[in-house]
């Protein structure tokens, strides 16, 4: 399976990812979490993408599409894999089909993970996520065994910098004036199914299951 996730911060493109992930053995490509890791071993990608991040905007098409190019080569994506936020824009998507074509493959499904906006100030701001494995928690839907610590690794969680109502805002705008124009850039290929993300992740799951079986 070759899967997009598409939804606004929060929404649950990054809690979802790992159970589709085990359960159709896939590789799953997060641009953000691939970005926060450059920036956290400050090579030359992660300065040159950390001033747009801190800030909630878009880094640029190239970097963020190299980075795909080049993760899509790893064996593990060659059964399938989930893109969770990319393609973020209409020239993100347009490279992707390019890149996919010359692969010979198409995308098969778009997840288009639906929610309102008002529900998710909560969910960004009671976010905890422990760096290497990606795995993220909330202080009131999803809390860790111990506050603060990692169930698995035992190692300690952080809030990402951009997790802020301020910062959020512009995640927000960029996503509703850059991100939607790519939901209808695949309806109109007639491969989005939409998700009730606003349901709690074990209903939401239930739904991935549905649609993809
Ligand atoms: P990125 O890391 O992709 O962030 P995002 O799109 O803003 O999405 P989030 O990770 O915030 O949300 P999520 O849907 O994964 O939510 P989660 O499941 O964790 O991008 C960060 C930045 O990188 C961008 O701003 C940009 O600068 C740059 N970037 C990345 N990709 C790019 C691209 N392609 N082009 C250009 N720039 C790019 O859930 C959130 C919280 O809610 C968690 O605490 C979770 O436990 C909880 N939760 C999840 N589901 C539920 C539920 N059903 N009910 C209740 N709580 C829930
Ligand atoms: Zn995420």
């Amino acid at each position: 399976k070759r899967l997009i996730l598409i939804g606004p911060p929060g929404s649950g493109k990054g809690t979802q990812s790992p159970i589709i992930k085990d359960e159709y053995c896939l590789c799953h490509l997060a641009t953000g979490d691939m970005l926060r890791a450059a920036v956290a071993a400050k090579t030359p990608l992660g300065i040159k993408a950390k001033e747009a991040m801190d800030k909630g905007e878009l880094v640029s098409d190239d970097l963020v599409v190299g980075i795909i190019d080049e993760a899509l080569k790893k064996p593990s994506c060659q059964k399938g894999f989930i893109l969770d936020g990319f393609p973020r824009t209409v020239v993100q998507a347009e490279k992707l089909d390019v890149m996919l074509q010359s692969r010979g493959t198409k995308v098969d499904k778009v997840l288009n993970f639906a929610i309102d906006d008002a529900i998710l100030e909560e969910r960004i701001t009671g976010r905890w996520i422990h760096p290497a494995s990606g795995r993220s928690y909330h202080t009131k839907f999803a809390p860790p065994k111990a506050p603060g610590i990692d169930d698995v690794t035992g190692e300690p969680l952080i809030q990402r910098k951009d997790d802020t109502a301020a910062v959020l805002k512009s995640r927000l705008e960029a996503f509703h004036r850059q991100t939607e124009p790519v939901i209808d850039y695949y309806a109109k290929k007639g491969n989005v199914v939409n998700l009730p993300a606003e349901k709690p992740p074990q209903a939401v799951t239930a739904e991935v299951k549905k649609v993809l079986s």
